[in-house]
């Protein structure tokens, strides 16, 4: 059967955005997060807040997706040396599991088992009994299907961003988790940047006192990308522009800010609102597209406003400022603004000013002292390997290396379920804002009250 017309109708099934098909249990239907959006399913088990498993001295790695994203993951498994070891690889596109297997066999890797040529050939992989965890790098509808069955089947799963965009998907996560008592972390590769571990820490250390207001999102031209007929699998990424208005694409900026925060570990997003812009960028570059063979060739029922701005107010009081724009000619930026009593950041490039030191920012001498002197110790003592392995300025390699090296101590991960839920849910509840006419719309509780503990995150522990 032709791939374009199998994932086109696997986007529609699983794109339905509270679909009863997707339901919890029999009883609970996703109208209800329509309807209350802070509605609570039953839980199927004990909540998975610190979940330690035994050490395991070599994690054992399975892939779903070697596209773009996961055909990274696995260079950057394959940096952390003995700390694990590659089992299984599979995408649905042979050629991608060629040039992985080439690759691979290349370093001198051999002993992978490959599993390609059908939708569900993962099926397949995750029923292996020697897999510890699932790496999933596949279109965004795919990752919760894949995410939920690989749990149930015994695995633990590494999900890429964001995990979910329904409430009802969000819920799914957090209780197969906790049901299954694995760990869903979700790959927020941001939380893992130089810049972003500097600035949590100077967060956690009171540089910049009592916490008020930040700013952040992910501005991203990503229109070439979008439009080519070759740069996403089956064009997976422009359908969800197509059909869905809203931040499409909430965590790669929120994530260290909710870290910054201490959201669900002290203090959880409330409420927000959104709004978006019109539609123009997609439907005017449909219109020049010269290939009338692509799909979107000429194509105007865009549903994705250029802009989506959105407010969040945290129960504690703190607001932040999310963006979403992959559409114009902005400059790249993830903002990464953050301000407090005593002390402002700003993003892109980086600036820094503090209380009682006139208007401006820093001087480049006062920056650098100030950037040594907070600079997170991981950073320090891993130099050389981030630099040699990359990916994102090093963050992809920082994040792969410290999730398996925490399985291989035995300690919880930096990042849970419950962020996973609670930054993709972002998604959705921007999509049901617009859909009320910029309305307020109230986050889930996906820690089920436990947010109010004051857990300290597991980078904020090293030396
Ligand atoms: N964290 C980051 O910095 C970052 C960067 C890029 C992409 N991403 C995320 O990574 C994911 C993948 O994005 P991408 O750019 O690599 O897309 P892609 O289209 O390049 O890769 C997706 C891969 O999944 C495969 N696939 C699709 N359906 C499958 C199935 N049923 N079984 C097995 N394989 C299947 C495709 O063949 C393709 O190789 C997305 O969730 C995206 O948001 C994250």
């Amino acid at each position: 059967m032709n791939i374009n017309l199998l994932g086109r109708r696997s986007f529609l099934r699983s794109s339905t955005l509270f679909g009863s098909a997707l339901g919890l249990s029999s009883t609970v239907k996703g109208n209800e997060f329509l309807e209350n959006t802070s509605f609570q399913p039953k839980p199927k088990g004990q909540s998975v807040i610190g979940l330690r498993t035994a050490p395991i001295a070599q994690l054992r790695v399975g892939f779903i997706g070697v596209g773009n994203r996961g055909s990274g993951h696995i260079h950057q498994v394959f940096a952390c040396g003995g700390k694990a070891k590659i089992v299984a690889v599979c995408d649905v596109q042979n050629t991608k599991v060629e040039n992985t297997k080439n690759w691979l066999e290349s370093k001198g890797v051999s002993d992978v088992t490959y599993y390609s040529g059908k939708l569900t050939a993962w099926r397949e992989m995750i029923k292996r009994d020697d897999l510890d965890i699932v790496i999933i790098s596949t279109p965004w509808e795919d990752h919760v299907p894949m995410s939920v069955e690989a749990m149930l089947a015994g695995k633990h799963v590494a999900v890429e961003v964001p995990a979910a965009y329904t409430i009802e998907d969000c819920w799914k996560l957090v209780n197969t988790a906790e049901q299954m008592q694995k760990n869903c972390i979700m790959l927020e590769n941001v939380c893992y940047g130089d810049e972003e571990l500097w600035l949590l820490n100077m967060a956690h250390q009171g540089v910049f006192g009592n916490l008020t207001y930040a700013e952040c999102g992910y501005i991203h031209d990503l229109r070439e990308m979008l439009l080519s007929k070759d740069y996403y699998y089956n064009m997976w990424r422009i359908r969800h522009n197509e059909k869905r208005d809203g931040n499409l694409y909430p965590t790669h900026g929120l994530g260290p800010v909710a870290q910054y925060m201490n959201i669900d570990r002290g203090d959880r997003f409330a409420f927000l609102v959104s709004m978006s812009s019109k539609e123009a960028s997609l439907s005017e570059d449909s219109s020049t597209l010269t290939d009338s063979s692509n799909e979107f060739h000429a194509h105007h029922n865009y549903k994705h406003g250029d802009m989506n701005n959105t407010l969040i107010k945290t129960n504690n009081g703190r607001t932040i400022l999310l963006q979403h724009d992959i559409v114009t000619a902005r400059p790249y930026s993830r903002i990464n603004m953050l301000a407090g009593t005593k002390a402002f950041h700003n993003g892109y490039p980086s600036r820094f000013s503090k209380k009682g030191a006139g208007h401006g920012y820093l001087n480049d001498e006062e920056y650098k002292i100030l950037r040594e002197e907070y600079k997170h110790p991981i950073w320090n003592k891993m130099e050389a390997e981030i630099e040699k392995n990359g990916g994102h300025g090093g963050m992809d390699f920082l994040m792969i290396y410290r999730m398996i090296d925490c399985f291989n101590q035995g300690i919880s991960l930096d990042m849970d379920v419950y962020d996973a839920a609670s930054w993709s849910v972002v998604s959705p509840l921007t999509e049901l804002s617009i859909k009320k006419g910029s309305a307020p719309v109230n986050f889930p509780d996906f820690t089920r009250g436990r947010w109010k503990e004051n857990r300290k995150l597991g980078m904020l522990e090293i030396k």
